[in-house]
């Protein structure tokens, strides 16, 4: 990589604001790196959709962003990661491609003191089996996975606290293991990190609870040259909604959000 692409963005994509998530632990690991996230929210969710609908849509995403110019992809997106990562490596080589299961599993991993872990996904994650092999191949196991989708729901509408949530993610925790033990959730899903305080409440202290983002900022922060540049800018794209991008995006990012350019794919 030369200098020039060195100063190049990092590009982001998931399928809506939930990979915010992510860019917020990118920016906090590499502040001096300028970033362009794309969010699909025309096309959100991609939780429910099959796994070529996945793929389909995640190549024209990411086409978008190759062709504005970037040095290295992170697909924020868990569902993406588990159905067309594979694909988009190939694709768009040799740029660099980033997944979020295998940092995922491997903050997992680290935690789980007693080798079971469970994850909270969508249904497709869950479908492909992703996190359950990543986990696997660590030595875990017993990986215990149920899809969540109301709570894609909930987070898109800014709420992460409150007796619906918690009623909700209770639910959803208490079905997740068959009442067998386990001392690591994992949040397998860009929307969920929000809900960690509701889960940590419910399952009390002896429950680890991980998400990606920051193990994937690590892995990516390892192997990305660094910007030569002084001016870090980021840049949001969106499919649909800039109003409600900016509104519900800024809970995710941790800041405001001022500009929303909407692309079509
Ligand atoms: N971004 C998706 C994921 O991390 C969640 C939202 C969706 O279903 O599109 O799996």
């Amino acid at each position: 990589m030369n200098p020039s692409q060195a100063d190049l963005p990092i590009g982001v994509f998931d399928s809506g604001i939930g990979g915010l998530t992510v860019l917020r632990a990118l920016r906090a690991v590499m502040p001096h790196e300028s970033f362009i996230y794309l969010g699909d929210t025309a096309r959100l969710p991609y939780g429910t959709k099959s796994a070529e609908t996945v793929r389909r849509y995640a190549g024209k995403a990411v086409s978008h962003l190759v062709a504005r110019g970037i040095k290295s992809l992170i697909v924020a997106c868990n569902t993406a990661t588990a159905s067309a990562l594979p694909q988009l490596i190939e694709a768009f080589a040799p740029l660099p491609v980033h997944g979020v299961i295998d940092p995922g599993a491997q903050a997992a991993s680290r935690a789980s003191t007693e080798r079971v872990v469970a994850v909270l996904a969508t249904e497709g994650t869950v479908r492909e089996r992703a996190y359950h092999r990543a986990l696997l191949q660590r030595g875990v196991q017993r990986v215990f996975a149920r899809p969540a989708p109301l709570l894609v729901t909930l987070a898109e509408e800014g709420r992460a606290e409150g007796d619906l949530v918690r009623h909700v993610v209770s639910d959803y925790l208490d079905g997740i293991s068959g009442g067998l033990p386990f001392d690591t959730l994992l949040l397998g899903c860009t929307h969920f990190p929000v809900f960690r305080s509701v889960c940590a409440d419910l399952l009390g202290s002896g429950v680890q609870i991980v998400d990606s983002a920051f193990t994937t900022a690590a892995a990516v922060a390892a192997c990305t040259p660094a910007c030569q540049s002084r001016r870090a800018e980021v840049r949001f794209l969106a499919t649909d909604g800039r109003e409600r991008f900016r509104r519900v995006g800024g809970f995710f990012l941790g800041e405001p959000i001022n500009d929303v350019e909407i692309v079509d794919l």
